[in-house]
């Protein structure tokens, strides 16, 4: 589409930064329906094993107490386990709360209490006992790794790619060569914002679910399958959450225990987890790579092999893209990969932040410094040297790939250029300077997507769909795409999203969300836009102009085009003349919208170049992490301001999987022991006093119907590995663990 821009690409404040600020608005927790229960969940403390006996007489005794919810006296729920699977559709046997007296992973809720405070809900939880069978578990990843598997039932992208050439053979022959094993801790995803329900019962009977989720459609179709209810029964909103990160992309416990429990007691329920309750559900899968990488003495890639595994939960297989980036990414004759998961007893690992690439392609652009070091090449001349003009592992043209001006754009902007390449020959004082750079590459999606434009006797013109603001700027850029689309200043302009209610969106993930709910926002407008001509058209009494359709819509009102001034029609007057209300129009966007054919045979993929100094103190071992500059290639930017700012939040996200996130095993009990942020580390904007972000042009008018690609999760990949690499530039040493901390 030919996209003018008037308010498409520009910098515009968050529209809904004041009701955030000001706390108007409202998060899963926050309604409070008259009679409300507070329920308090209690998890199990062991990993595997079965429910004995659960002593609950003394919890009970505590004053405000109404209920204690086991699987002894749960209301009715669906038997069967495809019942529970929800959006993402992991292979495997869903986790079905409260189902029955087994125990699949420490952290499980065995019992919720439910009280008329919250305080005598959490001393009641307290004084819950449960007795159990412990029967053997394992949580130790090493022991899982001489189980892995690849699940025989899987999505096919899942399966590793054929391999070309003969990798091995070509690996034995090359004169440089470089093998590790590489390995990301656990991580767990830590929003701001706890997962949270509150549970409202309406009068006849249905349910209303403040959820934090990345999908309301999803939890509604979850909820209606999972409890027995019709889809009418249930509706679910998220018109704010406070970050997820994938965190909120399947149905977390409290959303299922809430909605039972306000069956069971026809009454207001809200169920909130704690912060260590964060770390009882999902995590970002530790993993392991082998990767072996063989080129000629001119640094030619002549071949690669990379081996991946993931760890998942007993019940479920949860799997990542992780072994795949290189292949698609860099230009090598032979490549061959492999995938496996590893299993645990814990609950199943899932996607968080740039699923799989965060992890592999930041492991794999180690290993590339590593290669490049090892053919004497400057790192950055290495990755030109070797650039992949295609997607190298299906052999398919990209709609675009803007790589190589990001590297060029982010060195210069960094200053690559004076870097020198010895280990450890950047000093200032007892501080060791290290330079280091990688690329980054993650999927451009599109998903199917409906929205409505719905134009008002209030002159203002209202959007809705079910996309799911997370914090990432959905509000925003919707807004300028109806006004860029409808001629509408923003301020009068209202977007409404994060209910099951609305117009079918998929779930917030995968960073498609601004290329197709921006899509189809584009389109309903446009479409309302043809309705309100066409409508104007048949009507007597309205202006020549206007009957003649010589009219164009700007500034919230329509214009003649005949340059007559006088000839102005508010849209408040347009809809009297046609004796409305209001008008409106749904429409979806379907990825073969445009240029279907060539979709289908190009790939599509958003890159980055990551460019970044660390200092090193030579005698603590402390690490800081002084700049970052990310070049991003990202097609379509619709709003620089907050995608600049997804950037930078990514990086720093990135800079606590180099450095500090890992969430720890006990392997005696099988549970996360660092449940908390005292323990669990994570750095903040001001651990990195300088990053800048470059967007890369990159016209694309294949990739998605705006031109837009997606910017939610690019700035994870790539990031760790700049900093890992500047690491070792800073001082002479790899490693291959992350994070990288003092001693390691
Ligand atoms: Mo993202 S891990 O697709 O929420």
């Amino acid at each position: 589409m030919n996209v003018i821009s008037t308010h498409i690409g520009q910098p515009v404040s968050r529209i809904d930064g004041v009701a955030k600020v000001t706390g108007q608005a409202k998060y899963a927790a926050e309604p409070h329906p008259p009679g409300m229960l507070y329920g308090v969940v209690v998890n199990s403390p062991i990993a595997r094993g079965r429910i004995e006996t659960i002593h609950d007489a003394e919890a009970r005794q505590i004053p405000g107490v109404i209920e204690i919810m086991t699987h002894l006296n749960r209301p009715h729920a669906a038997l069967f386990e495809k019942s529970y699977m929800d959006g993402l559709g992991v292979p495997g046997a869903p986790y079905r709360p409260l189902h029955d007296g087994e125990i699949h992973f420490n952290g499980q809720p065995v019992a919720v209490v439910f009280a008329e405070t919250f305080e005598a809900a959490r001393e009641a939880a307290m004084l819950v006992r449960v007795d159990y069978e412990r029967w053997p578990h394992n949580a130790n990843f090493e022991v899982a790794l001489h189980q892995k598997y690849m699940p025989s039932k899987t999505r096919s992208n899942y399966v590793p790619p054929k391999p070309r050439g003969d990798a091995a053979a070509a690996y034995a022959l090359s004169a440089v060569k470089t093998e590790g094993r590489y390995h990301l801790a656990p991580e767990h995803h830590n929003p701001m914002e706890m997962h949270a329900t509150t549970v409202i019962v309406e009068d006849d009977g249905t349910f209303t679910v403040w959820d934090k989720t990345q999908g309301p459609q999803a939890v509604q179709a979850y909820l209606a399958s999972a409890l027995s209810l019709s889809k009418d029964q249930v509706r679910v909103r998220n018109p704010y959450v406070g970050g997820a990160f994938g965190s909120g992309l399947r149905a977390v416990y409290n959303v299922f225990l809430a909605t039972l429990a306000a069956k069971m007691l026809k009454r207001a329920v809200r169920v909130t987890l704690t912060r260590p309750q964060m770390f009882t559900h999902a995590f970002r899968p530790e993993a392991v790579m082998d990767i072996a990488l063989g080129a000629s003495r001119d640094g030619t890639l002549q071949s690669m092999i990379v081996k991946g595994v993931t760890d998942t939960s007993r019940f479920e297989h949860n799997m990542e893209n992780i072994v795949i980036w290189g292949l698609i990414n860099y230009r090598c004759p032979n490549a061959t990969a492999d995938y496996k998961v590893a299993p645990r007893d814990t609950y199943t690992s899932s996607d968080m932040r740039a699923p799989g690439a965060a992890t592999g392609v930041n492991l794999l652009e180690m290993a590339i410094d590593e290669m490049a070091y090892a053919c004497g090449m400057d790192p950055l001349a290495f990755r030109l040297h070797n650039y992949s003009d295609i997607d190298a592992m299906h052999d398919m043209p990209l709609t675009s790939k803007a790589l190589r001006e990001a590297m060029v754009q982010g060195a210069q902007h960094f200053g690559w250029h004076d870097r020198t390449m010895a280990p450890g020959s950047m000093r200032d004082g007892r501080e060791r300077i290290g330079w280091g750079m990688a690329t980054g590459i993650w999927d451009a999606m599109f998903s199917p997507t409906s929205a409505r434009a719905r134009l008002g006797r209030d002159g203002w013109l209202h959007i809705a769909t079910a996309a799911s603001d997370i914090g990432t700027g959905t509000y925003t850029i919707l807004a300028q795409t109806a006004a860029e689309a409808f001629g509408m200043p923003l301020d009068r302009i209202d977007i409404e999203l994060g209910d099951s209610t609305l117009p079918e969106c998929p779930t917030e993930g995968g960073s498609w969300t601004a290329a197709s709910a921006g899509a189809a926002v584009w389109l309903a407008c446009n479409s309302l836009r043809a309705r309100l001509f066409t409508a104007l058209a048949g009507i007597g009494n309205a202006p020549p102009w206007v009957k003649q359709g010589d009219m164009t819509l700007s500034g919230g009102a329509l214009h003649g085009v005949n340059g007559n001034d006088a000839d102005c029609l508010s849209l408040t007057d347009a809809l009297s003349l046609l004796g409305l209300d209001r008008l409106e129009a749904e429409e979806t966007a379907k990825p073969g919208l445009r240029g279907k054919i060539s979709q289908m045979r190009k790939a599509r993929f958003t890159h980055s170049a990551v460019f970044c100094e660390v200092r090193v103190d030579h005698d603590l071992g402390t690490i800081r992490v002084t700049r970052l500059v990310n070049a991003v290639a990202a097609g379509r930017i619709m709003n620089p301001k907050t995608a600049a700012s997804q950037i930078r939040g990514a990086m720093v996200m990135a800079t606590g999987m180099a450095l500090h996130e890992e969430s720890l095993m006990d392997e005696r009990v099988g549970r996360f022991m660092n449940h908390n942020f005292a323990e669990y580390h994570i750095p903040a904007h001001a651990d990195i006093p300088d990053m800048d972000v470059l967007f890369v042009n990159e016209h694309d008018d294949e990739v998605s119907p705006l031109g837009v690609k997606g910017i939610g999760e690019i700035g994870m990949c790539g990031t760790a590995a700049a900093i890992a690499n500047a690491i070792f530039h800073a001082t002479g040493r790899r490693y291959r663990n992350l994070p990288i901390m003092p001693g390691a």
